[in-house]
């Protein structure tokens, strides 16, 4: 088992770590690249920048939306999203071994914290999930994944609290670390390749929207003809 948990901790860490990382890279260049080359073949090159700023804050920190047409939802994911960012970074553990690795380290979250959040986060997660499961409207918009990334995210937060704060045998500890380590790494290697890639496409998606949803400037030409209002006035 100790064997399998280095492993796990070293090379598998890395290569998970990095398919990410690039992962996560492409998706920001190609989305950068596709505005940017949308903003070319623009007629209207006009982009208005402090409304724009505005709305990606408005998305980064949804205090306003919180409080919008489904209060309760909104809050329970805002707070649940508090964790989920917060303690995967900021534990002292994990800064720990970033230091011991690689040399890095930064600030840290006090254990208290960490804990609250932690079991928030759980507390959350489970409220998203049977929320979903058990409002019948949401089941028309939902896709399988949909009811089970609540529930895949809160494993490393269950196992690494029993790691932490529960008195458990050595080899419990490895078992429940392994299941830790090797849970957050499906999280890593799964994060590009589906909708939780919206952790770097939703900081820009306002940009994006701004730049790129322009007509090119001899498009309202063709856009007549094809609906067959040519020279009728709109
Ligand atoms: C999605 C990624 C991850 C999440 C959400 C996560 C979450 C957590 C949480 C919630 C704790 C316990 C916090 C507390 O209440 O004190 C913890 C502890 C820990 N995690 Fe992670 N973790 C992640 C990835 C990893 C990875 C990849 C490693 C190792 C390569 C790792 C190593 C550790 C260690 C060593 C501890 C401390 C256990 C102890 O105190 O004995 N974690 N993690």
């Amino acid at each position: 088992m100790q064997i399998l948990l280095e492993f796990a901790q070293g090379p598998l860490f890395r290569l998970a770590f990095g398919i990410m990382a690039i992962g996560l890279l492409r998706i920001f260049i190609l989305d950068i690249w596709g505005a940017v080359e949308a903003y070319r073949r623009a007629g209207d090159k006009n982009i208005p920048w402090a409304k724009t700023v505005k709305k990606s804050l408005g998305w980064l920190f949804p205090i306003k939306r919180a409080f919008g047409s489904r209060p309760f939802y909104s809050l329970i994911s805002i707070l649940f999203h508090i964790g989920l960012i917060l303690v995967p970074i900021f534990l002292f553990a994990h800064v720990n071994l970033w230091e011991k690795g690689a040399g890095l380290s930064w600030v840290t979250l006090p254990k208290t914290w960490a804990d609250y959040l932690t079991l928030s986060t759980v507390l959350f997660g489970l409220a998203l999930f049977f929320g979903r499961v058990s409002v019948k409207a949401a089941s028309y918009i939902s896709r399988k994944q949909d009811y089970f990334w609540p529930l895949i995210l809160i494993i490393p937060f269950v196992t690494g609290y029993l790691c932490a704060n529960v008195g458990i045998s050595s080899s419990g500890y490895q078992f429940f670390m392994l299941a830790h380590v090797l849970s957050a790494e499906i999280i890593f290697v799964l994060i590009p390749f589906t909708k939780i890639a919206h952790c770097v496409i939703m900081p820009l998606s306002q940009f994006v929207v701004a730049l790129a949803w322009k007509f090119p400037p001899d498009t309202d030409e063709p856009i007549s003809i094809s609906l067959d209002k040519k020279g009728i006035p709109i």
